[in-house]
């Protein structure tokens, strides 16, 4: 085998340092899971994942929650990208089921300054549910704006560090890695 030909490895790439593992991932996320097993027993469980970020720790959650329960997914625009810090949320993708007289967990990868979940959870407020929790895998407290917000259920909380995998992506890059990891050299993620 040629020096060029060497096989690529994404998962062992040399910028990643490792914050959580997969086993210590799989290991809180079993947790929350019976958690949830326990605290919705009898209740009409739907999970809102948002998307992205949040497909890979809602696919393992859902997995760990020994109920009925359905899922649906939402895609909503971030503050950051229109470089705004107040204002309303865009809604890219609504849900394709009612939650009236549901009992739903918002499912999110990350809540930094907390601004887009905070909104997408007044909007939710609005349609009916019998309640209304949040799930996240991580929370950086330090960054948030909206102080107010409950994490029902967090996974790990974290400084105030940009972290990639598990979901989470840096310019759409990383999501696929079974761990998260935060970037040595934030500026070489092409690399
Ligand atoms: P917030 O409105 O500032 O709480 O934005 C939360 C969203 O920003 C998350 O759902 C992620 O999509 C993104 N985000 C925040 N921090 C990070 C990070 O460290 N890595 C990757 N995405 C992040
Ligand atoms: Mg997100």
């Amino acid at each position: 085998m040629t020096a060029e030909s060497k096989k690529y490895s994404e998962f062992t790439n040399p910028n990643l340092e490792i914050m959580f593992t997969a086993e210590q991932i799989r290991h809180r996320v079993a947790e929350l899971g019976k958690q949830i097993t326990k605290d919705y027993a009898d209740k009409d469980l739907v999970l809102i994942g948002i998307l992205k970020g949040s497909c890979v720790f809602l696919s393992d959650l859902m997995r760990e929650i020994d109920l009925k329960l359905s899922i649906d997914f939402m895609v909503v625009s971030s503050y950051k990208d229109a470089q705004v810090s107040s204002g309303d949320i865009e809604i890219l993708k609504d849900l394709t089921h009612p939650i009236r007289g549901k009992d739903v967990i918002v499912v999110e990868d990350i809540v930094d300054t907390g601004l887009t979940l905070f909104r997408l959870l007044e909007i939710l407020q609005t349609r009916g549910a019998n309640s209304l929790k949040v799930a996240a895998l991580l929370d950086k407290p330090e960054p948030r704006i909206k102080k107010e917000l409950k994490i029902d259920y967090c996974g790990f909380q974290i400084p105030n560090k940009f972290v990639v995998g598990y979901g989470l992506d840096a310019a759409n890059r990383f999501r696929n890695l079974p761990f998260i990891a935060t970037l040595k050299n934030p500026q070489e993620i092409s690399a």
